[in-house]
């Protein structure tokens, strides 16, 4: 099979002109200016804009948590995502304290394994690391896991202490992985969360305030210390606020490098949701929504090239799952839907509004990415040889967000009735038309899982 794709804007992490792409079987073969060559299918892509498939590199898909599972199946989820221009999602395993990480291995492939719509990969959550665990590590790497997710917080279930935390950046760099973290300080909130709960405060903007910014400022001051001393690569996971992203900014002093993700929700959300009594458990997520000082401290250090990705964090809870914390806000499962809104929110509240370039949107959303996380160029970029994995967007195109149109399992949408500008009109995943008129073309086990090379072996990363 064959795709000729004509005459769109092709826009990458650095180009932006026009020209056609030829793609045979999985691959980008040609681009050029008018090719002259016979193809199976030809797209006309006057006055669209053609970019690499976005990759969100922070999404929960049935994942258990809190008591109860998030609600997008690897089908559902996956599927949302291409509708939105997302071709490859990375998903996280978790170690279930007291049991090894081939077991987590297993049990989650088991659940994606042939049934993704989209690309997939995954990060490995450590949540208990031990002599036992250390073993395992390179194996994991071995399969194509390069990324090894902590968590400050969350005690009980998924913390590791600063001891465990240690040992596994050590171990990790050994094997040419990259630790990433959940940074925020897990006692200083337990504490808050308990004397709230004492005082009865129980409604969600609770959440809000247990979790004030210098619990993610310490916590990310101090993961980046442990990294400049173990010389482990570091990737913060969705960095909300000023204080967080000035102790990365304080580590560059030092020329340490600490990769930062923030997601679409905390530069175009802000913590006010939460007076609305208990419709704010809709956005009850860790960390919280912040203030509007945050929200313009990230889109600053998106352009200052200290945050390098935009994300969603997506981890959707059914309004039922949500009324858990009718009477406690601790009870409330964290997390919010975003898989299928973050590359049209980002290219509408932040290049059509003038905040971000073009080129901006394309490496934070696709390139960059692919980079940290070891799959360029093969994914992340229009290149001769790429995956052909391309969205075609109409730039000028106004639409509306609601749950009623939307594709993800969920039956509340977190921007209900934002008007966007800038719409996904054609998705093409590895060849395949995979999206088209806001139809989906191909059904679950078309997504694949998507090994990935180590950080060490990835020179990649220049930017
Ligand atoms: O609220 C959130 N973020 N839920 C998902 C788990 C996590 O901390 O990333
Ligand atoms: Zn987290
Ligand atoms: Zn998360």
């Amino acid at each position: 099979m064959s795709v000729l794709i004509k005459g769109g804007r092709i826009i990458t992490a650095t180009d932006d002109y026009v020209g056609d792409i030829f793609i045979e079987g999985e691959k980008i073969i040609s681009i050029g200016k008018q090719l002259n060559v016979n193809a199976d299918t030809v797209i006309d892509a006057k006055d669209k804009l053609v970019f690499p498939g976005g990759i969100d590199p922070h999404v929960h898909l049935e994942m258990p948590f809190m008591g109860t599972f998030s609600s997008d199946t690897y089908e559902t989820g996956t599927r949302a995502a291409l509708y939105g221009g997302t071709t490859m999602v990375i998903d996280f395993i978790l170690q279930k304290q007291g049991h090894s990480l081939n077991e987590a291995l297993t049990e989650w492939r088991s659940r994606a394994d042939n049934n993704c719509v989209g690309d997939y990969s995954f990060h490995m959550a450590v949540t208990d690391y031990n002599d036992e665990t250390k073993k395992e590590i390179k194996h994991i790497v071995d399969e194509g896991i390069t990324s090894f997710k902590t968590f400050m917080a969350y005690k009980g279930a998924l913390m590791i202490t600063d001891n465990q935390m240690i040992g596994l950046m050590e171990e990790v760099k050994e094997q040419g992985g990259l630790v990433n973290v959940h940074a925020t300080n897990g006692d200083v909130i337990d504490y808050l969360v308990q004397k709230f709960k004492d005082e009865g405060k129980t409604a969600p903007i609770y959440h809000y305030l247990s979790q004030p910014e210098i619990t993610e400022a310490e916590a990310s001051s101090r993961f980046a210390d442990m990294a400049n001393y173990t010389g482990c690569p570091a990737y913060i996971v969705h960095l909300t606020c000023e204080g967080a992203l000035n102790a990365v900014r304080n580590a560059t002093r030092r020329n340490q490098r600490v990769f930062v993700e923030t997601c679409i929700q905390y530069l175009v959300l802000d913590a006010s949701l939460y007076e609305n009594d208990f419709e704010g458990a809709k956005w009850v997520m860790s960390p919280p929504l912040r203030e509007k000082k945050d929200a313009a401290t990230l889109w600053a250090g998106i352009n200052q090239g200290l945050v390098n990705v935009v994300a969603t964090d997506h981890c959707p809870f059914m309004w039922e799952q949500k009324l858990l914390g009718r009477n406690d806000f601790s009870k409330i499962p964290n997390g919010h839907p975003a898989i299928e809104n973050r590359m049209e929110l980002l290219y509408s509240e932040g290049v059509a509004k003038g905040k971000i370039s073009l080129n901006k949107f394309v490496e934070v959303a696709c390139t960059n990415p692919a980079k940290i996380f070891g799959m360029f160029p093969q994914k992340g970029t229009v290149a001769i040889g790429s995956d052909a994995d391309i969205v075609i967007f109409d730039p000028n195109a106004k639409h509306k967000i609601s749950a009623s149109s939307h594709h993800m399992n969920v039956d509340y949408s977190a921007y209900e009735g934002w008007e966007l500008t800038g719409k996904v009109n054609t998705v093409l995943l590895r060849g395949k038309i995979v999206i088209d008129n806001n139809k989906c073309l191909v059904e679950k086990g078309y997504g694949k899982f998507i090994k990935r090379k180590r950080h060490a072996l990835n020179n990649s990363f220049t930017s």
